[in-house]
């Protein structure tokens, strides 16, 4: 991983040096300190030649402009300032960490155009964004010729509420952290990260005062985790469940409860996928990765609740030893399962850690986090994750807390017509239930082990990785979720 931005805070700066960052409303008018450097006129003359009008996330480059003593000026559009929300700021954040690319040192001077103050809050939301997008995962990488130096660039970020801000970025950062966590987890191969790795990662999050358990094999067995067992038993490699638990709440309120897919690759098993695109099954984990990265955050960022994760790591290989499509298991709820695909393993994982969790630690809600299946990216692309719910009120919490982050939900149906799909002629169920709907079937198996807990299942096939690039992500890993469900935390589930 690389991280190209070292962020400090600074008051309002009187003097243009170096490599300034300024903004523009939808009248290429500045905010006051930008005036105050006297970049008004500059600025005017550029944007008519440039064609600039301050369309939010628009940029406008000035290289060494003759007035003002700058080496470069770079202005940043943010539309009608009255039109930016929440989420926009760590946009911008992402367009200026963008813009300033390869300098050494750069100084934005963060306002808004219109003068209105800009909360502590909202300039550490920027810095979360240039952040974010100065992430980088180039660790297989050898340097560019020239590129000797990877140091990271020195963004100080000038605000009037720098106090606010610096308060504000001390959490946040935690977030951010978070976030390149899930990234670096989801980015990394196969070969490097397997389920003991992985567990070793989540194991790390100790330093922070997170508890960590891991469950071994031999663990498993003795919880009868059949269902989970049988997705790792073709693989050379064996599985472990880890157990995060963050407790910054009071001892008596029930924990919340975060369930990842930690799939490190898919195959497919003996139900094999085509090989084309395969290599992206690395990202199959990418749940797990989203659990372990929230448990950074919010642990980084000492929230105020009780919070577990659980991640089932496990490896779906085909082997002589593989589980056979027609095999039926006894999940642990006594619940039987006919395989009748391999392939849709990821439910299989998590059905146990369903029961286990509900069991153990009677939590408030579970969440769970899966690249569960293909069809949720024909049903809503890249731009939104499904959402399952059996809960009115955590399902309209999530999608807000999704328009606050940008980390979009959308809610599909559950029904007892769907869950039919995937009744079974030898077992109680089986785990997959034909072509149509198949996000749907996917849930309504997760859901036939849940008992009385809301519970929400988020399909982040589509979102978790392989997504278009955007102001603040650049990489292959999206690291989605983390900030999702920190917010969701931040907003309702903190005294
Ligand atoms: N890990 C895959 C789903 C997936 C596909 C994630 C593409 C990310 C990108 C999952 O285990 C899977 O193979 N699902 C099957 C389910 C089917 C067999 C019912 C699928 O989507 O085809
Ligand atoms: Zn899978
Ligand atoms: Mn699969």
């Amino acid at each position: 991983m690389t991280d190209r931005a070292s962020i400090s805070f600074t008051k309002p700066v009187t003097k243009a040096s170096g490599t300034l960052v300024a903004f523009a409303g939808a009248d290429l008018t500045l905010g006051p300190a930008a005036r105050r450097l006297g970049l008004e006129a500059l600025v005017k003359r550029a944007a008519e030649t440039a064609r600039f009008t301050g369309k939010a996330m628009s940029t406008l480059d000035l290289i060494a402009p003759a007035d003002a003593g700058l080496d470069r000026l770079v202005v940043i559009g943010t539309g009608k300032p009255e039109d930016l929300d929440e989420k926009d700021w760590v946009r911008l954040g992402g367009v200026a960490m963008g813009a300033i690319g390869k300098a050494k040192s750069a100084t934005i001077v963060l306002e808004r155009p219109d003068g209105r103050k800009l909360s502590g809050d909202l300039a550490a939301d920027f810095a979360l964004g240039v952040r974010l997008r100065g992430y980088s995962f180039d660790k297989y990488k050898k340097p560019k010729e020239g590129e000797g130096s990877s140091k990271p660039v020195a963004v100080k970020i000038a605000v009037a509420e720098m106090a606010a801000a610096r308060s504000a970025w001390s959490g946040l950062s935690g977030v951010a952290d978070g976030v390149v966590l899930a990234r670096d987890l989801v980015n990394e191969p196969a070969n490097v990260l397997g389920p003991v790795e992985f567990a070793a990662k989540a194991k790390a999050l100790t330093r922070l005062g997170v508890e960590v358990e891991i469950l071994g094999e031999r663990e498993l067995k003795k919880l009868d985790m059949a269902a989970l067992l049988g997705v790792a038993q073709g693989s050379a490699r064996p599985p472990r469940v880890a157990i995060m638990r963050w407790s910054g709440g009071k001892a008596k309120d029930q924990p919340l409860c975060f369930i990842g897919k930690g799939v490190v690759f898919d195959t497919g098993g003996i139900s094999i996928k085509p090989s084309a695109g395969m290599e992206d099954m690395k990202g199959d984990m990418a749940g797990a990765a989203a659990v372990t990265g929230l448990m950074h955050a919010l642990a980084a960022r000492k929230a105020k609740t009780n919070a577990i994760g659980i991640i089932g790591l496990v490896e779906n290989m085909p082997d002589g030893n593989a589980q056979r499509p027609g095999d039926i298991v006894t999940a642990k709820s006594g619940l039987t399962i006919e395989i009748n695909n391999t392939d849709a393993e990821g439910r299989l994982v998590l059905c146990d850690l369903v029961t286990y969790a509900e069991e153990r630690f009677k939590p408030r809600f579970m969440i769970d986090l899966a690249t569960l299946t293909g069809a949720v990216i024909i049903a809503l692309g890249h731009h939104h994750a499904g959402m399952f719910s059996t809960d009115d009120d955590l399902a309209v919490a999530l999608s807000s807390a999704g328009a606050a982050t940008g980390e979009l939900v959308w809610r599909l149906p559950l029904g007892a017509d769907y869950d039919k799909l995937i009744d079974s002629r030898f077992a109680d169920m089986k785990n997959t239930g034909g072509r149509a709907a198949g996000s749907i079937t996917g849930a309504q198996f997760i859901k036939r082990f849940v008992k009385d807990t809301p519970w929400v299942h988020l399909d982040i096939a589509g979102t978790a990785m392989d997504s278009p690039k955007t102001e603040i992500n650049q990489s292959w890993a999206s690291g989605w979720g983390v900030r999702l469900l920190d917010r969701l935390v931040k907003d309702k589930y903190e005294r």
